[in-house]
């Protein structure tokens, strides 16, 4: 999976077995991101509904969640990507702005991403395999880039993994159905299905994702953007292009109020941080309208650049060093014995239960 700022790589476990617990057969993810935790529910057999505003999120949801392995024909599959994988390099966007101007990619795997991508617009665009092979292609960069896992500046060095060939293969597609919604939570909600348990995990900060991985955001949209500053991010997103009211600190509360409201669920999980703008006592207050509320705790490791700091290319500091751990919390909110039951024998908070 790419690295992402909030990704719930370490809660994922957790987050399975309260699908488990909870004898969830239908869920939604609302803030899918990496799509990890949706993949797990579709691995437990769970009917997911994926959900994120951002482009390239789509097309991971696209992909795993929506795409049925079983409907796929996995020998053709691998032949096309042992096809995309023999292209010789050839320079592009990708090439000049995130190689020679930026320095996401060294020169010869960007020369590489511009041939698979413009193949993928070429051959694959209005195949059902496109975000499959977006997806192929998204991972393969992600395992040969320069950042520290977010891309509002890259490594003054070039990162050992960067001389790596750029490697395109399938990704894990998994068996069942599923499906994915490109768009804004908020408004999306009124049209999604009804659901056994739902899963909210939305930015808890200023940083829209789609500048954090913008580099991602143009892959997929392919439509070579004019650019701003060291980091070249796209100039939509000086204006409001990714734009989230969840990184508008006076407006996250009432936007999230209302979502929690708006959501047809008999069990409902939602993310918080002792760093978030939320208050974990107001997301239990929220979240009571669906019955008992437990809030579980979980101590985790921040991400690399919040430990060290970013630097740009003249090793000035970008970013500033912050605290090196933090607290999660999982709200759990439903019916009281479904509650109980998926919450016995994890680490409780002692900030709010209702
Ligand atoms: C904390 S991340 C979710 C991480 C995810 N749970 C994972 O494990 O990878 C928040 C996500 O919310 C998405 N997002 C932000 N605002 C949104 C909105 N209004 N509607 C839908 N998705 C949104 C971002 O694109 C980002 O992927």
């Amino acid at each position: 999976m790419i690295k992402y700022i909030g990704s719930k790589r370490r809660l994922v476990p957790v987050l399975g077995e309260l699908l488990t617990r909870a004898e969830a057969r239908s869920a939604l993810d609302l803030f899918t991101g990496t799509t990890r935790v949706a993949q797990e529910w579709k691995r437990r057999g769970a009917h997911v509904t994926a959900v994120d505003s951002a482009r390239y999120a789509a097309v991971l949801a696209d992909c795993f969640i929506a795409t049925d392995a079983g409907d796929v024909d996995l020998g053709a599959l691998r032949e096309v990507f042992a096809h995309l994988d023999r292209l010789p390099g050839k320079d592009g966007y990708v090439t000049e702005t995130f190689s020679r101007r930026a320095r996401y990619f060294q020169e010869a795997n960007a020369q590489r991403i511009d041939a698979v991508r413009d193949a993928i617009e070429r051959e694959w665009a209005s195949h059902p395999w496109r975000p499959v092979l977006l997806a192929g292609l998204l991972l393969a960069a992600d395992r040969v880039d320069s950042t520290t896992g977010v891309q509002m500046a890259y490594l003054k060095q070039w990162s050992p993994r960067s001389y790596q060939p750029l490697e395109l293969k399938p990704p894990e597609l998994l068996g069942g159905p599923g499906a994915s919604v490109h768009g804004d939570a908020t408004k999306a909600v009124g049209d999604l299905p009804a659901v056994d348990l739902a899963y909210l995990d939305p930015p808890y900060n200023q940083h829209r994702y789609a500048g954090n991985y913008h580099v991602w955001e143009t892959l997929v949209a392919w439509d070579s953007p004019e650019h701003y500053g060291v980091a070249c991010k796209r100039i939509g997103l000086r204006g409001e292009e990714g734009a989230s009211v969840f990184n508008r600190r006076r407006e996250a509360p009432a936007a999230m109020a209302s979502l929690v409201e708006s959501l047809k669920a008999e069990v409902a999980v939602i993310s918080g941080s002792d760093e978030g703008w939320i208050p974990v006592g107001d997301l239990a207050d929220m979240a009571s309208r669906f019955g008992t509320v437990q809030v579980l705790a979980f101590e985790s490791k921040r991400y690399v650049g919040a430990q060290i700091g970013i630097y740009d290319l003249r090793g000035r500091r970008v970013g500033r060093p912050g605290r090196a751990r933090n607290t999660e919390y999982l709200v759990v909110a439903g019916p009281a014995e479904v509650v109980s039951r998926m919450c016995a024998g994890y680490p409780r908070s002692e900030v709010a239960a209702v």
